[in-house]
């Protein structure tokens, strides 16, 4: 009862082009900032050194894959080859050392999904979350890095997609709505998909890059600097996808029988992966393949009522797009 008809774009939606990129721009977080998270990082290391030699610390998440607008809170891996660890009491003594170092609000999290360490370094005023040895984070985080650098398309489009997700209150996924992760995945999807498509899709071509993380095997074509002109042969502008996004996510995607997969470049059924019923707590009512752990659907948090939340959401800015007199003040306005 979804699938409306067909809808042609409005027809001055290339007009919109240089406000909605001027938004993107004003996202963008400035070098100096980048500068700082390193820095920070390099001295947490020196930290984490002086109990753990070998430790190290990677940046993944926003501030990693190129996704992360300015002023963001960042996410950290600690690396550390040690047998036998319990995450738990590492947690615990990270807090320690932390707080004997004058960092602020030092707080360990053991009992979460994934533990961590949060802290804020007065010094710069950044806020970050450390968690240990989450190796497919960070593989996930070059995935999103490549393909960002195949078509710059990509980066303006998610970043209005996770700004608008924030403006609109769906990006929360502990009150049932997406990750920005998911709705990077749902970008990248919907630009493989597009005819001539815009990107590529990384997991299906010979792989540059493997890395084996238990019994997963994490392989892709990393050799993106050979792709830049893989979009070329589509001048879709960012406005027009940018309104083609909301209309395939208000009118045209199949919530009930289909999976979206960036790990295929193409849609799959839920029936293959037999994602048909609320299994435990996951429902699967808008699916969304992890690409590296197969059996994960981004999608689970989403409930029966904030799928309608969601729904409404795509719903309100694909008409916004089609309709609204100025899309890019209305698009964003708080909800
Ligand atoms: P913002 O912080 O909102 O700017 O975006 P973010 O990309 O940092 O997202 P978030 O803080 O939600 O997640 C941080 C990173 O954790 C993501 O970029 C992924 O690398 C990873 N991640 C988040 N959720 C999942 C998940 O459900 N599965 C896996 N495998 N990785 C996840
Ligand atoms: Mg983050």
């Amino acid at each position: 009862q979804r699938m409306r008809n067909y809808r042609e774009c409005r027809s001055d939606i290339d007009k919109l082009n240089t406000p909605f990129l001027e938004i993107y721009e004003s996202l963008v977080p400035p070098e100096e900032e980048k500068a700082k998270q390193r820095h920070l990082i390099a001295s947490l290391e020196k930290l984490v050194n002086s109990e753990w030699p070998g430790a190290q610390l990677y940046l993944y998440g926003s501030c990693a894959n190129s996704f992360g607008v300015s002023k963001s809170d960042i996410d950290v891996c600690l690396a550390i080859e040690e047998p036998d660890i319990n995450k738990k009491e590492l947690i615990e003594k990270l807090a320690e050392i932390f707080e004997a170092n004058n960092l602020e609000n030092v707080k360990a999290l053991t009992r979460a999904r994934v533990p961590i360490v949060k802290l804020m370094d007065p010094e710069s005023g950044i806020s970050c979350d450390i968690c240990v040895n989450n190796v497919l984070a960070v593989i996930n985080t070059k995935l999103l890095r490549d393909y960002a650098q195949i078509d710059g398309r990509l980066r303006q489009l998610a970043f209005l997609v996770k700004h608008w997700a924030k403006s609109r209150g769906v990006n929360e996924t502990y009150r049932g709505t997406l990750s920005s992760y998911a709705y990077v995945l749902m970008c990248i999807h919907f630009l493989q998909r597009r005819r001539p498509a815009i990107l590529p899709c990384l997991q299906e071509m010979e792989p540059t890059y493997i890395v084996n993380v238990d019994d997963i095997q994490c392989a892709f074509f990393d050799k993106v600097e050979n792709l830049r002109d893989f979009g070329a042969g589509n001048n879709e502008s960012i406005a027009y996808l940018l309104w083609a996004f909301f209309d395939y996510w208000a009118h045209r995607h199949d919530y009930a029988n289909s999976v979206i997969s960036v790990r295929t470049g193409s849609i799959i059924s839920k029936r293959a992966k037999d994602w048909t019923r609320r299994i435990g707590n996951d429902r699967h009512l808008i699916c969304i393949e992890d690409p590296f752990e197969t059996s994960h659907d981004l999608g689970r948090i989403v409930d029966k009522f904030t799928i309608k939340t969601l729904l409404e959401e795509f719903d309100r800015a694909a008409d916004v797009m089609q309709y609204d007199p100025d899309p890019c003040v209305t698009l964003f306005e708080p909800y």
